[in-house]
């Protein structure tokens, strides 16, 4: 081979398997501004989800079951089924309460309320449930203020369900394209470095597509949360493994 051949063969394999070590030290700049920036986004967006998620079963602390029920909502019961089994029990006959229950379970319509329920609500309720009683209580004295305690939980509407995923889809996606063309100067055994390549944007899929199967089933927010694990950790990785090796790793010595 002459000499200028073996001289162009060298430097086309140094291009096509750069290290980090090989970067320039504005790239190694740029490359550690943008994980920061991204790290304490992430940190953010996790705080942002606890502090906002936290409350919805009505219980601190984030739990499966509180991702359940922004997703899939709670539809074991409604807040008028609720109240007169329980506090307001008291106020209503035992075959009054049947009648109001089989409305509920009939989809809680307009002409069942005008033929069986406003005269039991007359009669037993709305002596507080009114607005002229100064109490800031439900207002109970017309249908569309029942509906209020009527509607079942379904959580999240498909509509607004799709607006936040393809946000999510296209700024995550970015995010994760950015931190991975950073990963790529990585020096790492092939497995290991192609796994975490992909990890995090299957990760991405699998959540959002969890978010609609959560929606029609609530097992599926334990997948939610697991693929949210599994993001952050291949993160985490991308961003440790690149920083590290971007100040402290040296070029071999042949
Ligand atoms: C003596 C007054 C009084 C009567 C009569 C009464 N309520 Fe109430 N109701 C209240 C008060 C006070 C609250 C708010 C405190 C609470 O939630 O326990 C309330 C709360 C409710 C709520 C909301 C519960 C929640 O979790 O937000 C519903 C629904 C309700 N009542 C339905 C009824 C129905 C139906 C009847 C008639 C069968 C009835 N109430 C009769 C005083 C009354």
């Amino acid at each position: 081979m002459s000499e200028s051949k073996r001289n162009s063969e060298c430097v086309k394999y140094a291009l096509t398997r750069r290290r980090f070590y090989d970067c320039t030290m504005n790239e190694k700049l740029l490359y550690t501004a943008f994980i920061l920036l991204m790290g304490l986004g992430y940190l953010m967006a996790l705080t942002y989800l606890y502090t906002g998620f936290e409350y919805i079963d009505g219980k601190s602390g984030l739990s499966v079951q509180d991702i359940a029920e922004n997703y899939y909502g709670n539809r074991s019961g409604t807040t008028l089924e609720a109240a007169v089994r329980g506090p307001m029990s008291g106020y209503i006959s035992i075959r009054e309460r049947h009648h109001v229950m089989a409305w509920l379970k009939s989809g809680a319509t307009e002409k069942g309320y005008k033929k069986t329920i406003r005269p039991i609500l007359a009669k037993n309720c709305l002596k507080c449930h009114s607005p002229s009683s100064g109490m800031k209580i439900p207002d109970l004295t017309t249908y569309f203020g029942l509906r209020a305690v009527a509607q079942v939980n379904t959580g999240v509407s498909l509509q607004s369900l799709m607006k936040i995923s393809h946000i999510h889809l296209f700024g995550i996606g970015l995010v994760a394209f950015g931190i991975g063309m950073i990963f790529r100067f990585a020096v790492l055994p092939p497995p290991v470095k192609y796994t975490l390549t992909l990890l995090p944007f299957a990760a991405i899929f699998v959540d959002i597509l969890s978010w609609f199967l959560t929606k029609q089933d609530p097992v599926y927010a334990y997948t939610i949360f697991i693929s949210g694990a599994v993001l952050g950790a291949a993160w985490a990785g991308q961003m440790f493994i690149s920083l590290y090796q971007i100040w402290f790793l040296s070029p071999p010595k042949d």
